[in-house]
């Protein structure tokens, strides 16, 4: 069939919502507005009455296929990426990790050939810089003319990823020389170190102990130090992963100065609580990410921080390590249990659930933390992020009225585990399209293999 209509549903954008047809062809939203009457040859029409039609999820920070503390992510690009479209993400925005010993360009174009032809999703990469070599930042100009348009840089991991503060004024005045975007891990490797060894040396070496080697200064130093970094660098800043209240303030310090900052937030820091590490045997691995789980206080000031805009972004950070890899390289001691979890197949609902349903934000804002401010922030607008004219055909039908319970034993992503086992969400993701084509059904995948194209990203 030429074209497709969705009829009868109700188009969520970031700017407001409306009962409207949106009409599909060759991958790309032709019309949207009561288009139902008209007569079109060569159309496939699906009734979506009482249906919600969101655009594609937007997800700016995942870890497929990475070689990260001695292992690598369970899912590859293959594998994320259908459970990306299963939850209703049909962009994401990879961190492609510099290798020891090889330029930023060679371990770049290792990350492209791990996800080509076999992304079933748009995608595009975020440069780590973990080794600031002589002539690192030369290559700055050419990787970002090459679509990739940002940088993450690390304030711990001293001795595998971590930059001195030298290096990333370095990175974020180069960065920004070529117009570039610099992403922050920040907390304090070095004092997180001190007290991971303190605890080590107490025998208290099981995953619990992880979230005590980072309280939330560790974080909320780190972001006030970046921040001046970056000014000292006149350089625009954007925080991965924030945790703290403290964060939230410092980021919104600097925004009302209108310093050139941004953060980000995941659905695991504002839906999931640190009494996880308190979990017997070695069950708190699971969520041994970083930075840790918080409380309840921290949680709120992240919803209040989105609300209020300081936070503009809600990704995944998708960095999934089964259970048993955590437990093979971590059971004597959890500085070596793999860092991160899986999240990239249920941010969409998680989001919508604990967001929307519970009224902590409006339908319309959930669409721009999770779709069209994450495009617009990581130059992929207008193709990506909105249900608009012109803008590709990625389109989630959400079913208000249904209901998903998440369950290691079903869900895409590849994993022995979920944080969310057994949570019974209010909506079902029903259909999603992926530049026209229907790529997910009620949980399975059904599009066509490897179909995923690299996007080149714009500079802010
Ligand atoms: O725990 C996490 N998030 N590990 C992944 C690496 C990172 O810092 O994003
Ligand atoms: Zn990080
Ligand atoms: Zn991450």
């Amino acid at each position: 069939m030429s074209y497709l209509m969705l009829t009868g549903g109700r188009v969520v954008n970031s700017g407001g919502s409306v009962d409207a047809d949106v009409l599909v062809r060759a991958g790309k939203i032709e019309a949207v507005g009561r288009l139902a009457a008209l007569s079109i040859a060569d159309i496939e029409r699906i009734d979506c009455t009482g249906r919600l039609l969101l655009p594609g999820g937007v997800d700016v920070h995942t870890h497929l296929d990475a070689p990260m503390m001695g292992t690598t992510t369970s899912d590859d690009f293959a594998t994320g990426t259908r459970a990306a479209a299963c939850g209703g993400t049909t962009t994401l925005v990879d961190f492609a990790m510099q290798a020891p010993g090889e330029t930023l360009l060679q371990s770049l174009e290792n990350h492209r050939a791990k996800a080509h032809g076999r992304a079933v999703i748009d995608y595009g990469f975020h440069m780590c810089v973990t080794d600031l070599y002589d002539g690192a930042t030369d290559e700055f100009a050419e990787i970002v003319e090459s679509g990739v348009s940002s940088f993450k840089v690390f304030m711990a991991y001293r001795g595998t990823l971590m930059l001195h503060d030298g290096a990333m004024f370095e990175v974020l005045r180069k960065s920004s020389a070529v117009g570039g975007q610099v992403c922050v891990h920040a907390e304090n490797g070095d004092i997180i170190d001190r007290l991971a060894a303190d605890l080590i040396a107490a025998g208290r070496t099981g995953p619990g102990s992880h979230e005590l080697s980072r309280p939330p200064s560790t974080e909320i130093e780190a972001v006030r130090r970046a921040i001046q970094i970056a000014r000292m660098a006149d350089s625009p800043l954007y925080f991965v992963h924030l945790s703290t209240e403290g964060a939230v303030e410092a980021v919104a310090e600097a925004r009302a100065k209108d310093w050139a900052v941004a953060g980000e937030t995941c659905t695991h820091y504002l839906t999931l609580d640190r009494s996880l590490y308190d979990a017997p045997g070695f069950e708190a691995a699971k969520v041994v990410l970083t930075p840790p789980l918080r409380t309840e206080e921290h949680r709120d000031a992240l919803w209040r921080g989105l609300r209020a805009g300081t936070l503009g972004v809600v990704s995944s950070d998708h960095c999934p390590f089964c259970l048993e890899e955590k437990r093979r390289l971590g059971q004597d001691d959890f500085r070596a249990i793999p860092n991160g979890g899986p999240g990239v197949e249920h941010r969409l609902l998680v989001m919508y659930a604990e967001g929307v349903r519970k009224g902590r934000i409006s339908l319309e804002k959930f669409v721009d933390l999770t779709a069209t401010a994450p495009a617009r922030q990581f130059g992929l607008s207008p193709a990506k992020g909105a249900i608009v004219r012109g803008a590709d055909a990625d389109i989630v039908v959400l079913d208000p009225h249904g209901s998903t319970t998440i369950s290691a034993e079903t869900q895409n992503q590849r994993m022995d585990y979920t944080p969310y086992e057994g949570w019974t969400l209010p909506g079902a993701i029903e259909a999603v399209y992926a530049r026209g084509e229907l790529v997910a059904q009620n949980g399975k995948y059904v599009g066509s293999e490897g179909r995923g194209r690299f996007l080149e990203r714009s500079t802010l």
